[in-house]
């Protein structure tokens, strides 16, 4: 779907997951969402807080699953997706801290493979994602998955691309400071999900998204992925629909 511009997208994606959160707890279940950060998916959260603050949408049954978060870095950093999910939107509507699920970014590393197994399987273990956000990165990346990154890949430590490094370097203040590496749910988790919304704003992505949904299906481009998805959707701007 092109929308006018990224206020106009974000109310209908807002209300397309407002209609599922309604809908699994309306047949007593718990809504399994799948969270992404970076600037995109922004103005989403803030519809969702507008609904919960006028008493439309409760969060008191939705469980979480954030795509990623940066290895190594504390989970009070202002880079943080943790410290990121707080602001945006945790700290704002009445989800129980319990439900919401980031990977961590302070584990050591002999740890990580067992939590990222363990990350899945609570997934699994509630029958799965009934709904994942995405954004794009300039180089196809969904989630933290680089170029290169399989279409059965696991949830995992992923050496972030330099692209990555320097669109994210304006947050950390000079490439240097930018993690080298990010924990991300693998592609399969997102192929996984039962409904799958890509969004993407802004001339800046116009050249990669005419390539994840025109272009062919290859691990160069993780977001081309999504073409062999049975329910997913691109939710653009016109700045970013340009190409196609
Ligand atoms: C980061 C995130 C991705 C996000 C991408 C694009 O790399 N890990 O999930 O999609 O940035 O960010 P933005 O939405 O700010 O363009």
């Amino acid at each position: 779907s092109i929308f006018k511009d990224a206020t106009e997208a974000s109310k209908a994606v807002a209300q397309e997951i407002a209609g599922i959160i309604r809908r699994k707890n309306a047949a007593g279940k718990p809504a399994v969402l799948g969270l992404a950060t970076g600037s995109t998916p922004k103005k989403v959260y803030a519809e969702l807080i507008r609904m919960y603050q006028e008493g439309d949408l409760s969060f008191e049954n939705v469980i979480t699953f954030n795509l990623d978060e940066y290895y190594h870095i504390e989970p009070d950093a202002v880079q943080s997706y943790h410290r990121f999910m707080k602001e945006q939107l945790f700290d704002h509507v009445n989800i129980l801290p319990e439900n919401c699920h980031i990977p961590t970014g302070t584990l050591p590393l002999e740890k990580l493979s067992a939590f990222c197994q363990h990350y899945e399987a609570m997934i699994e273990e509630l029958g799965g994602l009934d709904f994942q956000i995405l954004g794009i990165g300039r180089n196809g990346h969904i989630g933290f998955n680089e170029p290169g990154s399989l279409i059965n890949s696991r949830t995992r430590l992923m050496t972030l691309d330099i692209t990555t490094r320097i669109d994210a370097s304006g947050d950390f203040g000079s490439l240097a400071k930018v993690p080298r590496r990010a924990i991300t749910m693998g592609v399969k988790a997102i192929m996984d999900a039962k409904r799958v919304v890509l969004l993407a704003f802004g001339e800046h992505k116009a050249e990669i998204i005419k390539k994840a949904i025109e272009g062919s299906v290859t691990e160069a481009v993780p977001a081309s992925y999504l073409q062999g998805h049975v329910n997913v959707k691109f939710v653009l701007d016109e700045a970013s629909a340009a190409e196609l």
